[in-house]
C-alpha cells in the first residue's frame, strides 16, 4: 500500500474518500468543518439527525458529498477532543481502515493524522497511521482453497494541515512501512501451521532475508554443530522430535564491526506439546504460536534490512519442536548447558528456557552491549498481566526504562515485572546446579530468574510475549507484537 502525504485543503482534495474525524460538541472543527462547508452543511445535518456520531470508533460513510472536492466522506467518531489520546487515535485509525476495507474503497485521504494528539509529533502520528492501517489489511489465506477477495485500498494519503510536519511525517511513513512489513512477516510465520512452519522453514526465511538485504548475513547451525558447541539443553528439547532442530544466526551490520552488537534471542518452538510432561488437549493447536519470539526477531531483522540504521545487531534463534516419544527427555533427566551449568529437567514443558539458555550463551560469544530475549515463555505471565502488556524482566534499569519507553511510544507496551534472586529459591535441585521448573506462584519471574543465570553480567532484558503474541477465539491469529517495540528501541540507539 502507498502512503503519500497531502497538505492541501481538505475541502478541495480530489479523493475517492476523505476520512474525517468528528469530535463531540456542537461546533465542527478542522477538516470536518471544511468538508461541511463544501458539502453545503451536510455533515452538520447528519450529526444533528443522529446519523453521524462522535462515539469513539463509530464510522459513517457518506457516499455523495457533492461539490468538486472529495467524492465521499468517512466520518469517524473520536470522542471528546480533550480526551483524544494516542490509544484513541489508534482506535479511530483501526475503525476507519476496517470501514474502508469493507466498503472496497481503492484510494482515500485520511485527516485523522491532522487531528491526532499533537504530543505524539508528526513522526509517530504518521508511523501509527501506516502500521495500524497495514495491520487491518493483513490477510492470511495462503492455505484457503479459495482465497478471500484482495482488499482494494491501494493508496491512503496522510492528510496534514501543518506543512512544517511533512518531513518528519515522511520519516514516520518510511519507518511505519518497514515495521508493518516486519509484523506481516512475523504474523505469516506465526499463522502457518506447525507442519509447514518447521525449524527448517524458519531457517529458510532467515536465509531469504539475508539474500534480500545487503547487510544481513545468515548462518544456520544443525544438530551436529549444536553437539560440537555442547548445547545440551537445546538438544534435550529437540531429542524427542523427528523434525531436525536449527540454530539460526542473522547478523545485521549497519556500522563498523568494532561496535558491539545488540543481541536478540527469539524462542522458536515450532510446536510445543509439552513433551513427556504432555499438555492437556484443549487449545493445544495454539502451541504452533510458540515460535512467535523467533518470528518477532526475524520481523525486526527485516525492518532493519529495510531501514539500514547505523547499528549492529545479531539475532540468535533456537528453533525446534517439543515432542513426546521413546527418545524424548524424561522428567528427572539432567543435562549440561553450553555454559557448563547443569540443569535437572523436572518438567519437559518448561522447554523455552532450555533452548534460550544455550542460544544466549552462544550470543554472548559476540560480546553484545545488550542481550534481549523474546519468548512465549510462561502461562503465568498471561495470568499475571493478560493480553495487554508484554512482560518485561531485567536486571538493568537503564535498558528496562529504554524498552518500556519504546513500547509506549510505539503503542506496543510492556510492563516491568520482578526478577529478584529470591525467585531462584524454587529452582533448587538436590542433583544438579538447579532445576528448570519451580513453584507455580510467580512462574513468570521464576522463568526469568532461570534465564538470568546465563547472562554473565551483560545488560539483559527478557520479554515474555505469551499473552500478546497471538489472539485466540474468533480472530485467532498472530499479532506481530514486539516488532514495533523492539524496532523502535533499536532505532533509538
Ligand atoms: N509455551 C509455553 C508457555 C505458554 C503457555 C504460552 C500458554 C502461552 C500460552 C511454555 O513452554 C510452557 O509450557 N510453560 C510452562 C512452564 C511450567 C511448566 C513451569 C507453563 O507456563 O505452564
Ligand atoms: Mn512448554
Ligand atoms: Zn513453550
Amino acid at each position: 500500500m502507498e502512503f503519500p502525504v497531502k497538505t492541501g485543503a481538505p475541502g478541495r482534495q480530489k479523493t475517492a474518500c476523505a476520512v474525517v474525524p468528528i469530535f463531540e460538541g456542537k461546533a465542527l472543527t478542522g477538516p470536518a468543518r471544511e468538508i461541511d462547508v463544501v458539502s453545503g452543511g451536510l455533515l452538520k445535518k447528519l450529526i444533528r439527525s443522529g446519523d453521524a456520531s462522535a462515539e469513539v470508533g463509530r464510522c459513517l460513510m457518506v457516499p455523495q458529498l457533492g461539490g468538486s472536492g472529495p467524492s465521499r466522506a468517512l466520518l469517524v467518531g473520536c470522542g471528546k477532543a480533550g480526551e483524544f489520546s494516542a490509544k484513541r487515535y489508534k482506535q479511530a485509525l483501526t475503525a476507519a481502515a476496517q470501514t474502508l476495507k469493507r466498503a472496497g474503497i481503492a484510494e482515500a485521504t485520511s485527516y485523522l493524522p491532522a487531528a491526532a494528539p499533537q504530543a505524539l509529533g508528526p513522526y509517530y502520528i504518521a508511523r501509527l497511521a501506516v502500521e495500524t492501517t497495514s495491520g487491518v489489511f493483513y490477510q492470511f489465506d495462503e492455505l484457503k482453497s479459495r482465497a478471500a477477495a484482495k482488499p482494494k485500498l491501494a493508496k491512503l494519503a496522510i492528510g496534514l494541515t501543518d506543512k512544517a510536519a511533512v518531513s518528519e511525517a515522511r520519516r514516520g511513513i518510511t519507518h511505519g512501512k518497514a515495521i508493518a512489513a516486519g509484523m506481516s512477516l512475523a504474523k505469516d510465520l506465526g499463522n502457518r501451521p506447525p507442519n509447514v512452519c518447521t525449524p527448517s522453514h524458519l531457517a529458510q526465511h532467515a536465509r531469504a532475508l539475508a539474500k534480500r538485504y545487503k547487510n544481513l548475513r545468515a548462518e544456520v547451525l544443525d544438530e551436529r554443530d549444536m553437539k560440537r558447541l555442547k548445547m545440551g539443553a537445546l538438544l534435550s528439547v529437540t531429542q524427542g522430535a523427528r523434525e531436525p532442530a536449527r540454530l539460526i544466526v542473522l547478523h545485521y551490520q549497519g556500522t563498523s564491526p568494532k561496535q558491539a552488537p545488540v543481541a536478540l534471542c527469539g524462542k522458536g518452538v515450532t510446536f510445543d506439546t509439552g513433551g513427556i510432561s504432555l499438555k492437556p488437549p484443549p487449545k493445544m493447536d495454539e502451541m504452533k504460536f510458540d515460535m512467535c519470539g523467533a518470528a518477532g526477531v526475524l520481523g525486526v531483522m527485516a525492518a532493519l534490512g529495510e531501514l539500514q540504521p547505523a547499528i549492529n545487531v545479531v539475532a540468535v534463534v533456537p528453533a525446534c519442536e517439543n515432542m513426546p516419544s521413546g527418545e524424548a527427555t524424561r522428567p528427572g533427566d539432567i543435562v549440561r548447558t553450553m555454559s557448563g551449568q547443569t540443569v535437572e529437567i523436572l518438567n519437559t514443558d518448561a522447554e523455552g528456557r532450555l533452548i534460550l539458555c544455550d542460544a544466549m550463551t552462544y550470543a554472548l560469544q559476540h560480546k553484545p552491549r545488550y542481550l534481549i530475549d523474546v519468548a512465549t515463555l510462561t502461562g503465568a505471565c498471561v495470568i499475571a498481566i493478560g493480553n495487554v502488556y508484554t512482560g518485561l524482566f531485567s536486571d538493568h534499569d537503564e535498558l528496562a526504562e529504554a524498552l518500556l519507553a519504546a513500547g509506549s511510544r510505539s503503542l506496543d507496551p510492556a510492563w516491568r515485572l520482578p526478577v529478584d534472586e529470591e525467585y531462584g529459591d524454587s529452582l533448587k535441585s538436590n542433583f544438579a546446579d538447579f532445576a528448570n521448573a519451580g513453584s507455580r506462584e510467580g512462574g513468570a519471574s521464576i522463568a526469568a530468574n532461570f534465564l538470568s543465570r546465563f547472562v554473565e553480567g551483560t545488560p539483559w532484558a527478557h520479554l515474555d510475549i505469551a499473552g500478546v503474541a497471538w489472539k485466540a477465539n474468533a480472530d485467532k491469529g498472530a499479532t506481530g507484537r514486539v516488532v514495533p517495540l523492539l524496532t523502535d528501541f533499536l532505532l533509538s540507539l
